[in-house]
């Protein structure tokens, strides 16, 4: 075991880090106060050794394995009628992104009467949820990407309205995060760059983002620097177990951060998500310059903090740009939405959407339904002079 690769931290939440730390689980279910876990998990990972490994672990656990990636209230109520059929006290959310979201709205929903998107993250409305009724969980991510992990918030799709809706509550948080990289030493290369990316950009969004949250913006600053140097390592050789371990700490170093809010790349991915059903990481990884381009008059003072922070040589905007896409082509990922199967069938609908969604609030320059449409018009086609 590497030492120098474990830590227990406290924060945003108890965190139990390092190679090998999921022999832990027992103790994390005991310390969240979860005695009959329901452990979530996606349907690409419900055959994994892991996953049966846990199950042995935990007296009295029983597996739900029905989720998919971009989870839909279909999986969410599956999930909940598996948890009250198996008289439950607690969720063991255990996968990427997919997984771990729906497994929190599950132990959310476990104890509410009032219809899921009652609960979307607008204004106050997470005020409506009865705190009692939000069962414990002990989250286990096997992607460094989402960072769900130590997230307050729950993504799932409406599939009737074609909207990624973001469940949220200050509770929603995970009681125990086990952080352990072996876990993570299976993912393939293309979907270790696509969660990586992710985590690039809550890092990036979020330090950009307008507001006054130098908590956030510091966090943020040092995750990109993390990633910058471990994410092509951990690509290269997926068991790279530093690589992997900075990894996740980096992803969830990003969903510390973006409490300070998101942005436009966010805004655009979670529609394209929605209808295209496209990799949420793949997906910002392909928009990201697009919006660099477009958010360029109001970011050229956080360029100057990241260029130096990532250790960029010359002008700060050209600098970093210029790696950014030296680093997506390095990861292998496509330079535009095109090449992962969105096409330009209805870009008024995508901006309107993007407009509407809950990240476009903190984009650094305001954005209306229009102009999101010409910014996924120049994604698809990859056209980044049209981006500007
Ligand atoms: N809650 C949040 O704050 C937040 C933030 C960003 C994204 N999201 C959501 O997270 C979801 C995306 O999550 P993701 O990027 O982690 O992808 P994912 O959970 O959809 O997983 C992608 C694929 O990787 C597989 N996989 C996962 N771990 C593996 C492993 N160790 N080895 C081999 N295969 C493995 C899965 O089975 C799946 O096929 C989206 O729905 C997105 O909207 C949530
Ligand atoms: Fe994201």
């Amino acid at each position: 075991m590497n030492l120098t690769l474990r830590g227990n931290w406290n924060y945003p939440t108890t965190i139990w880090a390092g190679p090998g730390r999921i022999v832990e689980l027992p103790q994390a279910c005991a310390a969240a106060g979860i005695r009959r876990p329901l452990i979530v998990t996606d349907e690409g990972l419900i055959g994994a050794p892991m996953i049966r490994q846990a199950l042995a672990a935990l007296k009295d656990a029983a597996l739900f394995g029905a989720v998919r990636g971009n989870p839909a209230l279909s999986h969410v109520e599956a999930g909940l009628r598996a948890y009250r059929a198996g008289g439950h006290d607690g969720v063991v959310a255990f996968g990427g992104g997919s997984a771990l979201d729906a497994g929190k709205v599950v132990a959310f929903m476990s104890g509410q009467t009032r219809p899921l998107w009652d609960f979307e993250d607008i204004g106050d409305w997470w005020t409506r949820a009865d705190e009692r009724g939000i069962a414990p969980v002990v989250a286990v991510p096997t992607t460094a990407g989402t960072g769900s992990e130590v997230g307050r918030a729950g993504v799932v799709l409406n599939e009737a309205t074609h909207q990624k809706k973001i469940i949220f509550h200050p509770k929603m948080m995970p009681g125990v995060v086990i952080s352990d990289p072996e876990l993570t030493i299976g993912l393939p290369a293309g979907v270790t760059a696509a969660t990586g990316i992710d985590a690039f950009v809550h890092c990036f969004e979020a330090y950009c983002a307008p507001g006054f949250h130098p908590l956030a913006d510091g966090i943020a600053l040092e995750g990109m620097r993390l990633i910058q140097i471990y994410l092509p390592r951990a690509c290269e050789n997926g068991k790279d177990i530093e690589a992997r371990s900075r990894m996740l700490a980096a992803a969830s170093m990003g969903a510390t951060a973006f409490q300070k809010g998101l942005g436009a790349v966010h805004a655009i991915a979670h529609p394209v998500g929605a209808f295209f059903n496209t990799h949420h990481g793949l997906t910002n990884a392909v928009i990201l310059p697009y919006v660099i381009v477009h958010n360029r008059p109001a970011i050229e003072p956080q360029l100057r903090v990241i260029a130096r922070t990532l250790d960029l040589a010359g002008e700060p905007f050209a600098a970093f740009f210029d790696w950014v896409l030296e680093f997506r082509r390095r990861l292998r990922i496509p330079h535009t939405l095109a090449d992962i199967g969105v096409t330009l069938k209805d870009p008024d609908t995508i901006g309107r959407e993007a407009s509407l969604d809950p990240s476009a609030g903190s984009n650094p320059v305001p954005t209306d339904a229009t102009t999101y449409a010409r910014l996924f018009r120049s994604a698809v086609k990859g056209d980044l002079e049209l981006a500007g």
